[in-house]
């Protein structure tokens, strides 16, 4: 299995199969146990990998270092204000020049079709850091968090995704959970549903896996039952402010709080979400959303919810750290 893996690009889900993307977790978890053990081997020693950030990050960037630095390898980290890239020289070219230079490229930034291009032209694996589309890296580790706190510790977890379903978590959550076989479900408006083709996509998938897929407006039936509650921000990065007045009002019913969660009939379901989260008003844009609606104590999540024994967001976040620097000695090893 692991030299198919050796030199793939990693730009979205349906690139892998069920069987591929579960060795890349199994490995996150080999690999994060031997850092705990102190027994980590390098695999990656003299690499070195360029980090392209068009969109601001705290996990996804200290993820990629620290686990390149973990491994022995070297990490460039490049914005567009301080680089050429985007408005003088093409992703085409950019990818060119960084894989004469480097041994894999990752690409956070709004286009799909960027990391796409940037994959064609590159000899090195690129990795795709989050687009609108979708956050690859998110759902392994998301599957691994789902894995280690679901009760049966099954590889097939029962969950809910309630929020806007059309930008990248809603639209990953449910493609991954098709192909890995899940019991998915998404929670939403039906105006803020992952697209038709994305939801075809996930039914084909579905049929081949066994996975079973629910698009509902029902709280009620996208929530009983599940082991998992799953939500995002509300309004992503790159949408403007000024639709936050509309989203909050379309997406409040949706919010995950204590009755959502009771809503699940599982005293032991559990709170996800790939952060950073407005669960009060502690940050400059919560506290701006908090005047402009006159909602506090959180939005998408309340503050009772994240500060609840129920919250594994944080195991979350360590994650991506795991399955990143799985990622990379999949593809990069020798
Ligand atoms: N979840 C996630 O991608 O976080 P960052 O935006 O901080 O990288
Ligand atoms: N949907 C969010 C995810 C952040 C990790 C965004 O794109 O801003």
């Amino acid at each position: 299995m692991s030299d198919v893996l050796k030199q793939r690009d990693f730009l979205k889900e349906i690139d892998f199969s069920s069987d591929e993307l579960q060795h890349l977790i199994d490995l996150a978890g080999e690999v994060k146990a031997a850092k705990r053990a102190g027994s980590e081997q390098r695999h990656l020693s003299g690499r070195s990998i360029a980090l392209i950030f068009e969109k601001s990050s705290t996990r996804t960037r200290c993820a990629f270092e620290v686990a390149a630095h973990d491994q022995g390898a070297h990490v460039t980290y490049l914005d567009p204000s301080s680089s050429q890239i985007g408005h003088k020289e093409s992703a085409a070219d950019t990818a060119r020049v960084l894989s004469r230079m480097f041994d894999a490229i990752e690409f956070r930034g709004k286009a799909q079709t960027t990391v796409e291009e940037l994959a064609e032209f590159s000899d090195v694996p690129v990795y795709n850091g989050l687009t609108d589309e979708w956050h690859p890296t998110q759902m392994l580790a998301d599957f691994l968090t789902m894995e280690e706190h679901a009760a049966s510790h099954t590889t097939r977890p029962s969950y809910c995704f309630l929020g806007d379903g059309r930008f990248n978590m809603g639209r990953s959550l449910l493609v991954m959970g098709a192909i890995m076989g899940s019991d998915v479900r998404i929670c939403a408006p039906q105006t803020l549903w992952p697209d038709d083709e994305v939801q075809a996509i996930a039914r084909e998938h579905a049929d081949r896996s066994g996975a079973t897929i629910t698009l509902t407006e029902d709280l009620d039936e996208g929530l009983r039952g599940v082991e998992f509650v799953h939500t995002d921000v509300w309004v992503s990065m790159g949408e403007p402010k000024e639709v936050w007045a509309s989203r909050v009002q379309e997406l409040m019913p949706y919010q995950v709080n204590a009755a959502a969660l009771a809503k699940t009939g599982n005293d032991d379901a559990k709170f996800m979400h790939c952060l950073p989260a407005f669960h009060d008003e502690s940050t400059t844009v919560g506290r701006e959303v908090a005047e402009l609606t006159g909602v506090t104590g959180g939005l998408e999540v309340t503050d009772e919810v994240f500060a609840s024994p129920a919250n594994i967001a944080f195991d979350q976040a360590e994650n991506r750290l795991h399955t990143i620097k799985a990622l990379m000695v999949a593809t990069l090893t020798r």
